[in-house]
């Protein structure tokens, strides 16, 4: 099977700082894949460059078989690969429908159906559509960043950290969400410090430790790993 998305061997800095080490994975069509590590690692600087919004120094970053490595990030959109940032970036002051409606607009006027279809997949949202989006709780907000993203109708969406400073319960949902949404066919790069529940859903994962990828195997392979156990897994 052809990779949808294949990373070869990107150098990425922040001026004189190396902050991603010569990394390469491949996602294929219908995966769940996901990049986990400590604080620091470089999981959000890859899905940064891999979106567009910085370019690798080296290296190639290939979609669906054409080169994206220097292309704008609008334009990375329009060819089906959506990224949803790490602390949800909603836009606080306009109503949920707006935040939706945004996510379509690169693509001209929100299709009626794409808009439908994100409200039967997060009911809540549309018991809300009218209030302020910064009014929102934590998991509210991340369904929106979620429904946004989903406007675009993309092929690859790319997640980092979707379950950050949520409760429990909350946890379960978003990713029981991203479950539902890899079995409607969308291809999934999940970016995830719970290791524990990102390797349950995984089909594969790769463990990246100061700008290099260390690990790579399956979710459940990785889960049985002495070292992904005592570094990521709480003993
Ligand atoms: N805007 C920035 N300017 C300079 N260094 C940065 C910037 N963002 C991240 N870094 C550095 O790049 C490295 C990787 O960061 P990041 O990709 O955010 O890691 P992760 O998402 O795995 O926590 C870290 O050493 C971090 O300090
Ligand atoms: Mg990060």
């Amino acid at each position: 099977m052809a990779a949808m998305l294949k990373v070869n061997d990107i150098h990425v800095y922040y001026g004189k700082i190396h902050a991603v080490k010569g990394v390469s994975f491949e996602v294929n069509e219908g995966e769940i894949v996901s990049l986990i590590g400590a604080n620091g690692a470089g999981k959000s600087t890859i899905l940064k460059t891999v979106s567009g919004l910085m370019h690798p120094k080296s290296g190639t970053i290939e979609f669906m078989g054409k080169d994206i490595a220097h292309m704008e990030p609008n334009k990375i959109v329009t060819k089906g690969l959506v990224h949803v940032p790490e602390g949800r970036r909603v836009f606080a002051h306009m109503s949920v429908m707006e935040n939706i409606e945004m996510g379509a607009y690169i693509l001209g006027k929100a299709p009626e159906e794409a808009v439908e279809d994100v409200f039967t997949r997060f009911p809540r949202l549309k018991e809300r559509r009218k209030q302020e989006a910064g009014t929102l709780s934590g998991g509210e907000q991340q369904m929106l960043a979620m429904a946004r993203a989903l406007m675009s109708k993309p092929k690859l969406i790319m997640m980092d950290e979707p379950s950050m400073g949520l409760s429990p319960i909350l946890v379960e949902q978003i990713f029981s969400i991203i479950y539902e949404l890899r079995e409607s066919g969308v291809t999934i790069l999940l970016v995830e410090q719970n290791a524990n529940k990102a390797l349950k859903i995984t089909d594969r994962a790769y463990v990246l430790e100061t700008g290099k990828i260390t690990l790579s195997g399956t979710g459940r392979e990785l889960l049985e790993k002495e070292e992904v156990k005592k570094a990521y897994l709480g003993g």
